[in-house]
C-alpha cells in the first residue's frame, strides 16, 4: 500500500485528497493514512492539509527500498530488489543468496562496512552519498565470456551518468569510470563458474556520487560526480538509468557473446585511447600507444616498429604517463 501511495503523490503535481486515494486504491481512509505514516518514518516529507489532502514535498536524494521500486524501469534487471541502509558488502550478500534468486536479483546499500574493491583492495564505502550496488546474472554463456562483462557494465555507467547530468566521463580500460581525470566509479566483477558452466556473475558497482570530503590520500586519484560537476545527484535516479542502458547493452552483448554492438561506443568513451600507455606487468613495464578495445574487450596497444599486441585485462595493469589516467 505504502507504495502505491508514494506511486499516487510522486506522479502529482499539487495536492492529493485522502477521498481521491482511496478511491483511486480501493481502500479505506485508515489504511492511506497509515502509509503516509510509513512513508513519513522513511524519510518523505509529506505536508499535509485539511480540506486540501497530501501533498510530497520534491526530497532530494532519498535512497530506500520505496524509490528505488518507484524509480527502476527495467524489464528484467532489478525487478527483486533489497535495499540495506548498511551492509557488509553488497557483493557478499549476493554471494549468500544466489542459491535462491533468479538472474537480475540486485542488491543495494546506502553504506558498506567492508566494501570490496580489485585486487583485495578495500572500497571505502561512506553512508548517505554514494551508490553501492551488485547485480546478479545467470547467462547461459561460457565462462570466458563473463569477463566481458564488466565492460558492458563500465559503458553502462557512463551512459547513465550522460542521462542524468551534463558531465563528461570516460572509461580507463579495462572498468574503472573517469571524471575530471580522477576515478569516480570502480567495478568488481566476480564469479561462480565450473570450467564450462557459470552459476553465477556478480557485477558490483561502487560510484562516488555526492561525496564531499576524501581522505587525503585518495584524493589525488579520487573524486565524486558532485564535486566534478557542483551539483547533487538523486542517487536512485542515477542507478535506475544506468540499469535501463545496462539493460539494453546485454540483450546486444547476450545475442553475440562479445562486444562487436558495443565496441564503437565503448571506444569512444575510452580514455586512453590514442594516448601513450605503461603496459606493466610482473616481466617488464613497455610503453605503446592505445588503439582501443577489440571485440573481446582486449587492449590493442601499438608498441614500437607498428607492432600490434593485444592486452588482455587482469594479466597486466595499464596506465597513463602522467599520473592516474
Ligand atoms: C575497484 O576496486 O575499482 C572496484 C570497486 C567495486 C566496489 C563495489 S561497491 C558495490 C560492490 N560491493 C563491494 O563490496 N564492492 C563493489
Amino acid at each position: 500500500m505504502k507504495q502505491r501511495v508514494l506511486e499516487l503523490l510522486s506522479k502529482q503535481q499539487g495536492f492529493l485528497s485522502g477521498q481521491q486515494m482511496c478511491e483511486m486504491l480501493g481502500v479505506s481512509r485508515t489504511a492511506i493514512w497509515k502509509a503516509i505514516q510509513q512513508l513519513k518514518k522513511q524519510g518523505y516529507e509529506i505536508e499535509s492539509i485539511s480540506n486540501k489532502g497530501y501533498r510530497l514535498i520534491e526530497n532530494f536524494d532519498l535512497l530506500n527500498q520505496s524509490e528505488l521500486n518507484l524509480k527502476l524501469q527495467t524489464k528484467v534487471l532489478g525487478k527483486e530488489l533489497v535495499f540495506f541502509s548498511s551492509i557488509d558488502s553488497t557483493n557478499l550478500e549476493i554471494a549468500r543468496r544466489a542459491q535462491e534468486k533468479d538472474h537480475g536479483f540486485l542488491v543495494v546499500a546506502d553504506e558498506q562496512t567492508s566494501g570490496r574493491g580489485r585486487r583485495g583492495r578495500t572500497w571505502v564505502s561512506v553512508e548517505k552519498k554514494n551508490l553501492y550496488f551488485s547485480l546478479m546474472l545467470k547467462p547461459e554463456f561460457s565462462p570466458e565470456v563473463a569477463s566481458m562483462l564488466t565492460l558492458v557494465m563500465a559503458l553502462s555507467v557512463v551512459q547513465g551518468i550522460e542521462q542524468k547530468t551534463s558531465l563528461d566521463c570516460g572509461i580507463k580500460w579495462p572498468n574503472d569510470i573517469v571524471c575530471k581525470d580522477k576515478k569516480v566509479c570502480g567495478i568488481l566483477t566476480e564469479m561462480r563458474a565450473e570450467p564450462d558452466l557459470i552459476h553465477y556473475v556478480t557485477i558490483g558497482v561502487g560510484i562516488n556520487v555526492n561525496q564531499e570530503v576524501f581522505l587525503e590520500e585518495s584524493l589525488m586519484h579520487a573524486s565524486s560526480l558532485k564535486l566534478c560537476g557542483d551539483q547533487s545527484i538523486h542517487r536512485a535516479e542515477l542507478l535506475a538509468s544506468i540499469l535501463n542502458c545496462f539493460e539494453l547493452n546485454y540483450e546486444l552483448f547476450e545475442k553475440e557473446q562479445n562486444l562487436a554492438s558495443l565496441v564503437e561506443e565503448y571506444n569512444q568513451k575510452l580514455i586512453n585511447k590514442e594516448k601513450d600507455v605503461a603496459v606493466l606487468s610482473n616481466q617488464e613495464d613497455r610503453i605503446g600507444c592505445c588503439q582501443g578495445i577489440n571485440s573481446l574487450g582486449e587492449l590493442i596497444v601499438e608498441f614500437q616498429e607498428g607492432r600490434l599486441e593485444v592486452i588482455r585485462a587482469g594479466e597486466v595493469s595499464v596506465r597513463g604517463l602522467y599520473g592516474y589516467v
